[in-house]
């Protein structure tokens, strides 16, 4: 028998790593395999019939690409590209790619077959290594600091409350009580800076109801100042994850979004203060390295003013803050949550839509690190 008459080509199309668009000869998306709809993030649903230029939009020169394209599928002559730019989501990507014709047996409905090779991952696996290892030496760091500053303000604050009760005056109690309150302060700084000391335990959860638990605490604290829309891909799958630490990463990146939005009420002339929570299974992320098939993602944007440019490459660094009264701890911890979860999150910001998306893998059985 014939090999290759039980290869299922559909299957080897979609388990490609390169991208394929085939487009009609109006330009118009007619099909796009998984490797495609995770580069666009945009499933072959919503993208067909979706003219082809909407989505390889490329700003500088999207006449010379429809030019290119349609003398393609006029002639047959093949299209490439390096190192194009194409925008998607507002973030620049970088591609190589080439257009060839494809009759499929009709000589007189050719479809152009667009390949398209992303140059940015081998960039990003690196830029990604690096700043965990940073990211992990700086925690340790902090937890070093944060012990060093817990130990001895337990004796300090039983020497006050023995000195208060020798001196055995109220016209001191004021002096002493502002030391014990500080010292309070202090350590639960320290207890923050040193992070949950508690293993996580994993059970399956469906991503949805820490996200709702978390939004129905928004709600509450914020009553209704702020538009919260929910956009919720019901489908997706349970993973493996500690449902109280899912808590405290959403948490920690809502509450950012509310102080960004409610402190600068300026920023809102024209338009409400609103907060998305987006969920979505998304395929082909790296993580630490790892490419995992398919991971579930949870966006949570807001159209405040943005993350402040010159903190915006390392807002996951403990001690970093663009906040007057901030601590610079809740990005990091719910970075190095995620990092236990063999998880991430990833930050784009400009003024108007800031989005940090939390990355878990569903797929494989679950190891903590
Ligand atoms: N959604 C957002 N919009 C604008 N800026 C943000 C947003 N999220 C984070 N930031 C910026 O990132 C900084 C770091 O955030 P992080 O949560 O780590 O620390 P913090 O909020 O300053 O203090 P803490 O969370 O420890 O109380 C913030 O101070 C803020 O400047
Ligand atoms: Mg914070």
């Amino acid at each position: 028998m014939d090999q290759t008459q039980s290869i299922d080509y559909r299957l080897l199309v979609d388990n490609l790593s390169t991208a394929i668009l085939l487009v009609d000869r109006d330009l118009n998306i007619f099909y796009l395999n998984s490797s495609c709809e995770a580069l666009f993030d945009i499933s072959l649903i919503r993208a067909s019939g979706q003219p082809v230029l909407n989505l390889l939009h490329m700003p500088d020169d999207e006449f010379n690409t429809q030019e290119a394209f349609l003398n393609t599928i006029k002639t047959g002559q093949p299209y490439t590209r390096r190192e194009a730019t194409i925008n998607v989501n507002f973030k620049d990507i970088h591609v190589d790619y080439t257009a060839s014709q494809l009759n499929a047996g009709k000589p007189y409905h050719p479809l152009l077959l667009i390949e398209l090779n992303p140059i940015d991952r081998m960039l990003k696996i690196s830029k990604e290594e690096n700043f965990i290892q940073q990211h992990q030496v700086a925690r340790q760091l902090i937890r070093g600091v944060a012990h060093e500053i817990k130990n001895p303000l337990a004796g300090i604050r039983g020497a006050t409350q023995l000195l208060a009760r020798s001196l055995n005056d109220p016209k001191y109690d004021e002096f002493t009580d502002i030391i014990i309150s500080e010292v309070d302060r202090l350590r639960n700084l320290a207890d923050t800076m040193l992070g949950s000391r508690q293993l996580p335990s994993y059970e399956l959860v469906n991503i949805h109801e820490p996200l709702e638990r978390v939004r129905s605490l928004i709600v509450n604290q914020t009553k209704n100042k702020i538009n919260i829309i929910r956009d919720y891909d019901l489908s997706l799958p349970e993973v493996m994850a500690d449902r109280d630490q899912l808590i405290q990463v959403m948490l920690n990146i809502c509450a950012n979004a509310v102080q960004a939005m409610t402190e600068h009420p300026d920023f809102f002339t024209e338009h409400r203060p609103e907060l998305i929570l987006r969920t979505r299974i998304q395929r082909l992320v790296t993580i630490n390295g790892v490419l995992n098939r398919s991971t579930v993602r949870v966006d949570i944007e807001d159209n405040g003013p943005g993350v402040p440019e010159d903190i915006l490459e390392s807002v996951f660094y403990p001690l970093v803050t663009g906040r007057a009264n901030g601590t610079g701890l809740g990005l990091s911890i719910a970075q190095n949550i995620m990092h236990q979860h063999n998880g991430m999150i990833e930050c784009q910001s400009i003024p108007g839509k800031t989005i940090f998306s939390l990355y878990l893998p569903w797929e494989a059985s679950h190891v903590a690190k």
